[in-house]
C-alpha cells in the first residue's frame, strides 16, 4: 500500500507556484485573491483562514471580507460587483455555505467567470462538461487529479466510482475522471447497493461526509481510494469517510485524512489564482 501524500505533493506544487508568483512580480503584477465570508460558521472560518494563510505563504495578496450574518443578498452582490471591476483583484471566492436568506446560485453567477477561481460559475462548469480546456476547475476535484497523476496513476480505462453528487466535489470529480478516459459511476444517498459499484471499482473517490462509509468488505484487492471526507469525532479528532485501518490492507494507493485531499484543495486554489493573474499578462498591451 502506498500513501497518497497530499501534504508532500501540495507542498511541491506550492513551491512551483511561489516561483511563478515571483515572475509575475517582476512583470509588475501582484496576484490578489478576495475571500468573502458571510456569517460565523466555525468550520468555514477555519477553511477561510487556511486559504488566506496559504496565500501569504507563497506571496499572494489576500483580502478577507468578513461580513455580518445579516448581510443582504443585494449588499453581497454590490461587493462582488465592485471586485469584478477591480483590476487589481484576480480571484473572488465566496465561502459556502451561505446563510439561508441568500441565494447561492445568484451569487455564484454574479462572479466574473474570469475571476471564478473556485470554478463554480455556470460558464466554467459548462466548459468542464464540454471538456473545453483553459477554464477554471473546482479546486478539490482538480487537486485529486493532480495528486493521482503525481503518483503516475493512469486514469484512462479505469472503472471509477464517485460517492457523493455535490456541485463542489462529486459532480465535477466524475466529469474530470470521464474527461481523463475513466468509466465513471456516481453513487449517492439514494443508491440502493453501494457495494455493487465499489466492489468492482479500480478507483473510488469518497465524498459523502459519513464516517466509516467505505469498509474493507466493499472493495477489491489493489483498489485506489481517495478520501474527501472531513468529519469531526466526539474526541475532537478529524477523520475521513473511509475505514482507513482496514481498507488500507487491500488498497494499492490510499489518501489519509488529514494530509490527503485537504492540502491539494488549497494548493489548487493558489494555482487557479496564479493562473488568473497570469491571464493579465495576455491582456496587458
Ligand atoms: N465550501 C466547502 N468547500 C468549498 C470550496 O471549495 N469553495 C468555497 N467557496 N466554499 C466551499
Amino acid at each position: 500500500m502506498k500513501l497518497l501524500d497530499g501534504k508532500e505533493v501540495g507542498s511541491a506544487l506550492k513551491t512551483k507556484l511561489q516561483e511563478q508568483n515571483k515572475e509575475l512580480k517582476k512583470n509588475g503584477i501582484e496576484a490578489c485573491l478576495a475571500v468573502i465570508l458571510v456569517g460565523e460558521d466555525p468550520a468555514s472560518e477555519i477553511y477561510v483562514n487556511n486559504k488566506t494563510k496559504a496565500c501569504e505563504e507563497i506571496g499572494i495578496k489576500s483580502i478577507l471580507y468578513k461580513l455580518d450574518k445579516n448581510t443582504t443578498q443585494n449588499e453581497l452582490l454590490a461587493l462582488i460587483n465592485t471586485l469584478n471591476y477591480d483590476d487589481s483583484v484576480d480571484g473572488i471566492l465566496v465561502q459556502l455555505p451561505l446563510p439561508k436568506h441568500i441565494n447561492k446560485d445568484i451569487i455564484l453567477q454574479s462572479i466574473d467567470s474570469n475571476k471564478d477561481i473556485d470554478g463554480f460559475h455556470p460558464f466554467n462548469v459548462g466548459c468542464l462538461n464540454l471538456n473545453i480546456q483553459g477554464a477554471f476547475l473546482p479546486c478539490t476535484p482538480a487537486g485529486i487529479i493532480h495528486l493521482l497523476k503525481s503518483y503516475d496513476i493512469k486514469l484512462s480505462g479505469l472503472d471509477a466510482v464517485v460517492i457523493g453528487a455535490s456541485n463542489i466535489v462529486g459532480r465535477p470529480m466524475a466529469t474530470l475522471l470521464l474527461n481523463e478516459g475513466a468509466s465513471v459511476s456516481i453513487c449517492h444517498i439514494r443508491t440502493k447497493d453501494l457495494s455493487l459499484y465499489t466492489k468492482n471499482a479500480d478507483l473510488i473517490i469518497v465524498a459523502a461526509g459519513c464516517v466509516n462509509l467505505l469498509k474493507e468488505d466493499m472493495v477489491k484487492e489493489g483498489v485506489i481510494v481517495v478520501d474527501v471526507g472531513i468529519n469531526r469525532l466526539d474526541n475532537g479528532k478529524i477523520t475521513g469517510d473511509v475505514d482507513f485501518e482496514n481498507v488500507s490492507k487491500k488498497a494499492s494507493f490510499i489518501s489519509p485524512v488529514p494530509g490527503g485531499v485537504g492540502p491539494m484543495t488549497i494548493a489548487m486554489l493558489l494555482s487557479n489564482t496564479i493562473k488568473s493573474a497570469r491571464n493579465r499578462l495576455k491582456t496587458d498591451f
